[in-house]
Order: structure tokens, then sequence, then C-alpha cells
């Protein structure tokens, strides 16, 4: 099996001089190349802390890291040569035009031909149009999306992108996770950090949910849906007068409960139940506005964990921290 590209261990960082001090209290993590890891968490998490010591910006106190097979701590430079790191803000430089932009990353980092490789990343992010115009006149999603291309110019075999899409308005968010899913299909490995669920289950293979500086839950989008509880079918009524019949339908298969004016059932086997209950209201007569099956949401992970863990973790874990 070849080796993770990341693989992370008991990774622990203390800030001295701080009120509560924790940036990392202990992290696990395994990100297998090719594909898209979301650290999740709120505000003060520890996400930017992991960031900066796996791209070798920080020293951890203890643990160890490897990033595309190098050692952070004793192979910083063979790790920095592997990786790209979009930070938390912009990097670009203002006065200069995107091409431009990319050109100095490329000429900085000696590449042999930077103009082709410049031309063919503004076209991928959707800035062929406005590469020769200064970047002060860039929208917040276009920075962001120049950001990401800075970082490819020199190809890396993992990025990291800190908060990609913080402070956009939803189109902007669109644009960023559509060339971010780009990356993915050209097979770049992507650790990125968000405090947004939708965000972490629309990019992600795997999610590692931090708070206070530790792993609260961790697995696939629909692993940690699943800790929550099942799927849930929902049956909502074209006209309300049929909700007692459509509830004694829905109670042939589980305990019925009432969510503002549609009615919701726990299923363990998502086909027989629709099945199931789809022959029963064609029996009775009952043909309701809609009918289906649905998993729980990140936000209703997210709550239950950080509720669950709350005690554990201690003040440090409630969301929206110090920072
Ligand atoms: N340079 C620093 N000096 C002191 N404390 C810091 C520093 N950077 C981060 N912290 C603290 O470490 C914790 C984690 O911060 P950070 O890694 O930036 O979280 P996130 O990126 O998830 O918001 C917070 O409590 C924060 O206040
Ligand atoms: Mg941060």
């Amino acid at each position: 099996m070849p080796e993770p590209a990341i693989d992370v261990q008991d990774l622990r960082k203390h800030y001295p001089g701080t009120p509560n001090g924790v940036g990392l209290n202990g992290i696990d993590l395994r990100v297998e190349r090719g594909t898209v890891h979301a650290l999740l968490g709120p505000n003060g998490a520890g996400k930017t802390t992991a960031v900066r010591i796996l791209t070798t910006l920080l020293r951890a106190d203890s643990g160890s890291a490897r990033v595309a097979g190098y050692d952070v701590r004793t192979q910083g430079r063979a790790v920095r040569r592997h990786i790209g790191l979009v930070g938390q803000s912009a990097a670009v430089d203002e006065v200069l035009t995107g091409r431009q932009n990319l050109l100095m990353v490329g000429r900085l980092n000696h590449l042999p031909r930077p103009a082709g490789r410049t031309a063919a990343l503004l076209e991928r992010f959707g800035l062929a149009e406005a590469a020769d115009r200064k970047v002060s006149n860039y929208s917040g999603g276009m920075r962001r999306r120049l950001d990401l291309a800075a970082a490819l110019v020199v190809d890396p075999v993992v990025l990291f992108v800190d908060e990609p899409t913080t402070g956009l308005d939803p189109q902007a968010r669109r644009d960023v996770w559509s060339a971010v899913q780009d990356l993915v299909d050209a097979g770049t490995t992507v650790l990125l950090t968000t405090q947004y669920l939708e965000e972490a289950d629309a990019l992600a293979d795997r999610i590692t949910m931090l708070t206070g500086g530790r792993v609260a839950a961790a697995g696939s989008p629909d692993e940690l849906k699943a800790l929550v509880g099942g799927d849930w079918l929902e049956i909502t009524p074209a006209d309300p007068a049929d909700l007692p019949r459509l509830w004694d339908v829905a109670a042939r298969i589980g305990e019925p409960v009432g969510r503002g004016g549609l009615l919701a059932v726990p299923v363990t086997d998502r086909t027989r139940a629709l099945v199931t209950v789809s022959a029963a209201l064609a029996d009775a007569g009952l043909d309701p506005l809609d009918l289906t099956v649905r998993r729980p949401t990140l936000d209703e992970v997210f709550l239950h964990i950080t509720g669950a863990t709350a005690d554990s973790v201690g003040s440090t874990g409630v969301p929206g921290g110090t920072r």
C-alpha cells in the first residue's frame, strides 16, 4: 500500500502566554493520495495551527507528521518542494495583474517555461479574460481562484487550502468549489479547512471534525451522518387533512413523528421502507405531495457531536472560541 499523502500522529501544540494556550491537543489524521480531506471546525478549533505545522511554518511540540512521505520536522525542505499552500488571507499582489502574479511565482521557482503554465492555469480557473487586469480590480472570488492557481504553478503533490471560501458570497463560493473539484478530478490531494458543513459535505471524501484542538469525529460524510442515527422517511401531505391517514400508513414501518407539516419515521432499510410505504399509500388511495428518504445533515451531526463532547473538551470546545 503506498504511503498516505498526510500521516499525523498525536500532534500537539501549545501557545505559551495565552489564556488557554491550546492550539492542538493531540490529533491523528490520515489522508490518502488523490482524495480531499476536510478539517472542519469552528473558529479557534486548531485548523490553521494544523495547516501551519503540516506546511512547516510552525513546529509542533510533540507527535509526528509526514507529508508526501517526508517528515515535517526533519525533512522540511523536501516537504516544501512537494506542497502548495493557499493561506487564510490572499497572498497575491494587488498592484500586479493576475498573469504577472503567476509568472512571478513561476520565476521564483525556476520553472523553465512559466508563460505556458501560467496561461493554462488562468484558463482553468476562469481568469483568462481578467488575466491582464490588476488584481486590485478583482472580486473576492476571483482573488481566491487566483490564489489557488498560484499554489498550483509548481504542481504540488499535496495542496493545503485554509478556509477557501470564508467571506465569499454564494456564487463566488460555488465558483471556488468547482475550482477545487477540478483539482481533485485531476488527482491532486487536497487538505482544506472550513467552518462550513455544507462545504465539507460538497467537497470532501473524508472529514475530520475538530473542536478545542481535538478530533471530535472523523469519517466519510455518510459515516458521520450515520453517527446521529439512520435515515428518515418523510411524507409531505398534499392536503393537511390527509395527515391522520398518512400517519397510519407510516406507523406500519415504525414510530412516526410530526415535523412542521410533514411526517417522519426512522428507517433502517431505505429501499424496503419506500416500497412498503408506496404500496400502502396506493392501497389507501393516498397521493402525498412528496415521499423521500433523507440522511441526517452534517449540521445535525455537528450539533450532536459538539453537544456530546462539550464536557470532555472543556470551554475551548465551545463553537466560536477565542479567535
Ligand atoms: N500565534 C498564536 N499565539 C497564541 N495563540 C494562538 C496563536 N495562533 C492560534 N492560537 C490559539 O490556538 C487556538 C487555535 O487557533 P487556530 O489554529 O487559528 O484555529 P482555527 O484556524 O481553527 O480558527 C485558538 O485558541 C487560538 O487563539
Ligand atoms: Mg484558521
